[in-house]
Parts: C-alpha cells; sequence; structure tokens
C-alpha cells in the first residue's frame, strides 16, 4: 500500500536533501540537534552513545536532520544526488533496525556507526577477511606452528579473576583496516605487538601492510588470509618492521623487506589454542593477546556500540580479531576483543564477548580457532 502520503513523503525528503546537497540545510539541522527531550539523564546519556533519540523516529524531518548530522559527523561523501537518497533509505532501515533490538535486548546496544549507510550485504563483503578455506596450516606441513600448547599445564583455579592487557600497556592504538578484507593481518600484528611487549617491555605499534604485502604463501593480501600463516611469515622472514617504517597503505603493495630499515620485531614461532575449550583460551589469555577468528558478518554485530555482546551469530569464521583481555560485568563473564574497525566502532574500538555459553564452540565461535605468537626471552 504505497499510500499517496508516503509518496508525498519521500518527494519532501527529496527536496530537502536537494538542498543539503547544496550545502545549506547541513548547518541549520547540526544545531537544531541541540535539544534533551529525554526522560531522564541516563536516557539522554544512552541516546547520545546511541547516536539517535526516540523524537527522531517519529518524523520525517527529524530522520532528514539525523541523517545530514550523521553524513556530517563521518564525512560521508555520495557521488550523486541519487546515490545519496538510496543511502538515506538504508540508513533508515538499519536505525529501524537498531532501534528494535535496543527495546529488545539489555546487555548490549546497537548505535549509528560509520556503517549506518551499509545494508549487511554491503557490509560483509567490504569490512572482514577471514579465509578459512582452504584451513589454516597443518601441524605436519612444516609450518612454525609446534603443535604444543604451552599454557596446558596452568591450573584453572590460579587463573586471574580478570586481565586486561591495555592497562597493562601490552595493546597499541585501535587500528582501523578501511575498506580492505585484512582483518587476519590486523589480529596478527596485535598479537606480535602483545607479546613483543610483554617479553622485551617494549609496546611498538607493527606493521600490517608489511604482511598484506609479503605473506602470500597461504594469504590473500585484501581479499583475506589466516593469522597462523602470518606467524609462520614473521617467524621465517626475520620478524616485522614497525608501523612507521612501514605504514598501512589500505591496499595490496610490492613487498619490500627493507623498508625503513630493520625488522623491529621477531617472534619464535606460534602454537595454537585447542580448539572448543573455553578454559584453554582463558589460560592462554591470562598470558598474552590472542589472534582469535569469529563470525562478525552479522547485523548485530555491524552495529554493536556497547555492553557484553550475546546477540545471534553462528560459528562461520569469516573475521580475525585480538583477544586482549576477560573479566566480568553484572554477573556476565566476558572475553575483550580488539577490532580494526577504528575507535568509533564498538567501545572505542572494542567489543566485550560473553563468554561461558556453554556451548564449545563459544560466541561467534571464538573458541575456534584462536592462537598465539612464541617469542623466547
Ligand atoms: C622500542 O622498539 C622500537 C622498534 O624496534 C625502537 O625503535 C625503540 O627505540 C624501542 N624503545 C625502547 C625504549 O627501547
Amino acid at each position: 500500500m504505497a499510500s499517496a502520503h508516503q509518496m508525498s513523503k519521500l518527494s519532501v525528503a527529496a527536496a530537502l536533501l536537494l538542498l543539503c546537497t547544496a550545502g545549506a540545510c547541513l548547518l541549520s539541522s547540526v544545531e537544531a540537534r541541540h535539544h534533551h527531550h529525554s526522560d531522564s539523564d541516563m536516557d539522554s546519556d544512552f541516546y547520545s552513545i546511541v547516536g539517535y533519540s526516540p523524537e527522531d523516529l517519529v518524523s520525517h524531518d527529524r530522520l532528514i536532520k539525523l541523517f545530514e548530522e550523521w553524513v556530517a559527523k563521518h564525512r560521508k561523501a555520495y557521488a550523486s544526488f541519487e546515490e545519496k537518497l538510496r543511502r538515506f533509505e538504508v540508513f533508515k532501515d538499519n536505525l529501524k533496525h537498531i532501534d528494535e533490538i535496543n527495546k529488545k535486548v539489555s546487555s548490549y546496544w546497537l548505535g549509528l556507526n560509520a556503517f549506518a549507510d551499509l545494508t549487511n550485504e554491503e557490509f560483509k563483503a567490504t569490512y572482514l577477511g577471514l579465509n578459512t578455506r582452504p584451513s589454516r596450516p597443518t601441524r605436519s606441513s612444516g609450518s612454525s606452528g609446534s603443535g604444543s600448547f604451552r599454557y596446558a599445564g596452568v591450573a584453572a583455579d590460579e587463573l586471574p579473576k580478570e586481565v586486561d592487557w591495555r592497562k597493562k600497556g601490552a595493546v597499541t592504538e585501535v587500528k582501523n583496516q578501511g575498506q580492505c578484507g585484512s582483518c587476519w593481518a590486523f589480529s596478527t600484528v596485535a598479537a606480535v605487538e602483545g607479546i613483543n611487549a610483554i617479553v622485551t617491555g617494549n609496546l611498538t605499534s607493527l606493521s600490517e601492510q608489511e604482511l598484506i604485502d609479503c605473506s602470500t604463501d597461504g594469504n590473500n593480501g585484501c581479499n583475506g588470509g589466516v593469522m597462523d600463516y602470518a606467524f609462520s611469515y614473521i617467524a621465517s622472514s626475520g620478524g616485522l618492521h614497525t608501523e612507521e617504517a612501514y605504514p598501512y597503505l589500505m591496499e595490496e603493495g610490492e613487498c619490500d623487506q627493507k623498508a625503513g630499515g630493520e625488522q623491529a620485531v621477531t617472534i619464535s614461532g606460534y602454537e595454537d589454542v585447542p580448539a572448543g575449550n573455553e578454559e584453554a583460551l582463558v589460560k592462554a589469555l591470562a598470558h598474552q593477546p590472542l589472534s582469535v577468528a569469529i563470525e562478525a558478518s552479522g547485523r548485530h554485530f555491524q552495529f554493536y556500540s556497547g555492553g557484553v555482546f550475546d546477540g545471534p551469530c553462528g560459528a562461520q569464521l569469516d573475521h580475525g580479531v585480538a583477544a586482549v583481555g576477560y573479566g566480568s560485568s553484572k554477573g556476565q563473564d566476558y572475553i575483550v576483543v580488539k577490532n580494526s574497525w577504528g575507535s568509533h566502532w564498538g567501545e572505542k574500538g572494542y567489543i566485550r564477548m560473553k563468554r561461558g555459553t556453554g556451548k564449545p564452540d563459544g560466541l561467534c565461535g571464538i573458541n575456534k580457532m584462536a592462537s598465539y605468537p612464541t617469542k623466547d626471552q
């Protein structure tokens, strides 16, 4: 029932957006957003986190203003008016989804982040990058994975209640892979930065680009890869350069192992955490940051903006990230995960993912493919 009413609403939207492309309504809409109509301070805090307020949903004018504000905040530029209109439709659909979920669930919340003008299909195609076929190197293939698990003997009842490697100076700033399926490189580098800081006391940001360009044996640059192949490359190539010496380009480049001088950081090899064993994962995580793989392609994940995530996701691994701690909040046990979608996604670039789900694979498959680099003193 596409009523005449709806049609006229659409043309009003079109007219306003057209004005906006000339730059005029952008400023006025931003100014118009300084309002506080929420029922309580808690509500207004909540809605400032998620990027909209309930009133935004009640009128088309408000939606347009919200969209324009979002466009300005995220510095979006659209090639044409048609494209902008199309993005507005996607934005509205995402906002509807976000608001529905926020009304339904309480342990985590979704927000209008930088992905708000992307359909879930577009998001999936662009911001992930884990290849699980062919699978990661097998232990018999002569890789530097040893097949052993050095934390097997750790007593579970002696583990600290919580660990946060960020507070221990073993985690660099949150990075942004951008439109390149290079998550595997970011996941690898975060784990190597971690063990290097723990062993040497020197937290140094390292190069994802070197892995994209040079770790091609098993890995496929912006088209995906697997962390274990990347550990293998680092162990056998003499190490990794710093981020500064070999900066990120968001695209595949020529391998330059002499970039800016010597490799800064070496590892000895890597080990896999026994799959499907959360206790083993926590034992390892108590000792160092880990590379983990998850299914991150879901719409809840796309818009996660805080809380302990226990939302719907499968265990079809499609994204590489780094586990950098664990803890509990209000009776919910979680793993702290560093993502590579910039510091505006999630909780300043991180997501707390529920553990103790009772499923061997863990939430979103996080227990399925964890591994870590080893480094001799
Ligand atoms: C830390 O490591 C980097 C990279 O190798 C090096 O440039 C820097 O001098 C080191 N810092 C300290 C304090 O040793």
